[in-house]
């Protein structure tokens, strides 16, 4: 069997331990890779590579994705997806494993539907796919966020200054809460435990009662941080700065977590594909790996991590 692999959306550390691990496997399940760049576009253009052009690159345990990724709304047309299929068809590739988030798995989903097999693989430092404890570059993200959050520990605390710091996580609050509590930080601000900018001042205000230095991370997307410094400077009378992470934590090599994730799921997909499975994704449960419909991981309930919340709240009381 011919199995095409493109990496889709955001990129995400372990994507490369991925692609280097089903083209190490391939062989002995009787398949062939074919590489495809630049996502879903890519198959349209028909931007193919044979793996002996990368065979030789040292990329494994590298950042990002040595196939490039774009953001491509435009295959949500069903006269596109077609002409993918098509593509597909004439280049002999029977099935297709896609590596990246929810909105990938929804084109991996269509193209089952229209005779590709595919699998879905998740890998999004978001760790926003509810059906999956984990995704693939989560933990190196939130360790990077971790290492970012301590260094600027010593100036905040030095100049005695409250600092909000944005972290991603796509309207989902995980590398925030995870983040924030292993840096025992004074406030965290995250989707899933809502708070009016008002409460939030209130707390750091709290704070300011009792240290000199405040540390509060907030969720991107959900609240204004500028609008949340001004306030808190007006409210607290305190000197307040923020600092955004960005694009900083997609980046780096992935941490042995998630580069034993990836070689876990690209393992579970090939058993899938040998079964000839179909429109599924791969996640895990602890250390188990899991296979799930696509269109079932889609409408899995919201994942929150319940004990972590309880522990950040008792941890907030104990300090007041
Ligand atoms: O989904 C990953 C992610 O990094 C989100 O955390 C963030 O909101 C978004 O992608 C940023 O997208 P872009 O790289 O297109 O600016």
């Amino acid at each position: 069997m011919k199995i095409g692999v493109i990496t889709s959306g955001g990129d995400a550390p372990g994507m490369n331990i991925v692609i280097d691990t089903v083209i190490t496997l391939a062989p002995q399940y009787g398949c062939e890779i074919v590489l495809i760049k630049n996502a879903y576009k890519g198959i349209i253009e028909e931007d193919f590579l044979d793996v002996k052009t990368i065979q030789h690159l040292n990329y494994r345990n590298d950042g990002g994705t040595i196939l490039g990724s774009v953001r491509f709304p435009e295959f949500a047309d069903t006269e596109l997806r077609k002409k993918a299929v098509k593509i597909l068809n004439s280049h002999g590739i029977e099935a297709l494993i896609v590596i990246g988030g929810d909105g990938s798995f929804q084109g991996a989903s269509e193209l089952s539907k229209l005779g590709i097999k595919t699998i879905g693989i998740p890998a999004t430092i978001d760790n926003d796919l509810s059906y999956s404890e984990k995704t693939l570059g989560f933990d190196t993200a939130s360790n990077f966020a971790v290492e970012a959050i301590e260094r600027v520990k010593s100036t905040i605390i030095s100049h005695h200054r409250c600092l909000f710091i944005e972290v991603m996580g796509n309207k989902r609050g995980d590398i925030a809460l995870f983040s924030g509590l292993a840096t025992n930080a004074d406030v965290i601000v995250i989707p899933e435990m809502k708070k009016s900018y008002e409460q939030i001042v209130a707390e750091v205000k709290e704070v300011s009662k009792r240290q000199k230095y405040i540390f509060i991370i907030v969720s991107e997307r959900t609240y204004d941080l500028e609008k949340l410094a001004t306030m808190t400077k007006k409210e607290a009378n305190i000197d307040t700065r923020t600092l955004v992470l960005g694009h900083l934590q997609r980046g780096g090599s992935p941490s042995i977590f998630d580069r034993i994730l990836g070689m876990k799921f690209s393992y579970k997909a090939m058993e899938l594909l040998s079964q000839n499975a179909t429109d599924y994704c791969v996640g895990n449960k602890g250390d188990e790996i899991i296979a799930v419909p696509i269109s079932e991981a889609a409408n899995a309930p919201l994942k929150r991590h319940d004990i972590l919340e309880k522990i950040y709240k008792k941890i907030e009381k104990g300090k007041e």
